[in-house]
């Protein structure tokens, strides 16, 4: 077990992307492909095994070792503050975080501003920044309801097309962050298995494409 690296991909659409880059890179495993609901796969020849994981538990995997490798959202490894080596931006996956809110909306200041997102902790940091006191709706999905329906004055949330924010009559107030998926490692694995992971990152990094 130990030889192998253990390497946790992000179920769902992004998932099935990277698992692509991974088998360009030479690392694949062909049962990966077969529609079935199994989780673990592994190729022993290429060394690797791989796990489908929910997108937003990857980075607990990997800190905690059960992966010594994976793939995860930046939105994700901002938003949990993991701590977790960053190894490569796939450049995939990729989208803005922002501030966005009904059109021409502007913040007074007199009262506080109401905040809905999945991105607590992103947006408790970024309004701290600017000593903006807000008063935070952690909800779980279509964030873009909250402002609609007068839950919250704005929302932090991942814009990718911007097609949800334009058919709510919503729009971008501030870029946080630019977002994409990236190959992270667990700390010790990347000592003690620094050679595999290192030959993985660089396979990886020659079929990024632009
Ligand atoms: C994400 C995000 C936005 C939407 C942005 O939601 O939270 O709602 O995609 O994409 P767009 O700019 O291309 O329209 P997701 O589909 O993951 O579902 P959610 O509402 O459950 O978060």
């Amino acid at each position: 077990m130990s030889n192998m690296i253990n390497i946790a991909l992000p179920k769902g659409r992004l998932g099935d992307k990277v698992y692509d880059m991974f088998e360009k890179a030479g690392f694949e495993c062909p049962a990966i492909r077969e529609k079935n609901r199994k989780l673990i796969f592994e190729n022993p020849e290429a060394g690797v095994r791989y796990f489908w994981v929910k997108p937003s538990d990857v980075a607990i995997y990997v800190e905690r070792g059960a992966a010594d490798i994976g793939v995860a959202g930046k939105d994700i490894l901002m938003e949990a503050g993991t701590d977790v080596y960053e190894l490569l931006d796939l450049n995939v996956g990729k989208c803005t975080m922002a501030v966005a809110g009904p059109a021409g909306f502007s913040y007074d200041r007199s009262n506080e501003l109401r905040v809905a997102t999945k991105f607590v902790n992103v947006a408790r940091e970024f309004y701290a920044a600017s000593g903006t006191d807000i008063d935070i709706i952690h909800l779980n999905g279509s964030i873009e309801l909250a402002p609609i329906l007068g839950l919250s004055d704005v929302i932090v949330d991942l814009v990718e097309t911007g097609t949800t924010l334009k058919e709510n009559n919503l729009e971008v107030i501030d870029v946080i962050a630019d977002i994409s998926a990236r190959l992270i490692s667990n700390k010790s694995s990347f000592k003690f298995k620094t050679k595999q992971i290192v030959d993985i990152s660089r396979r990886l990094e020659s079929v990024i494409e632009d």
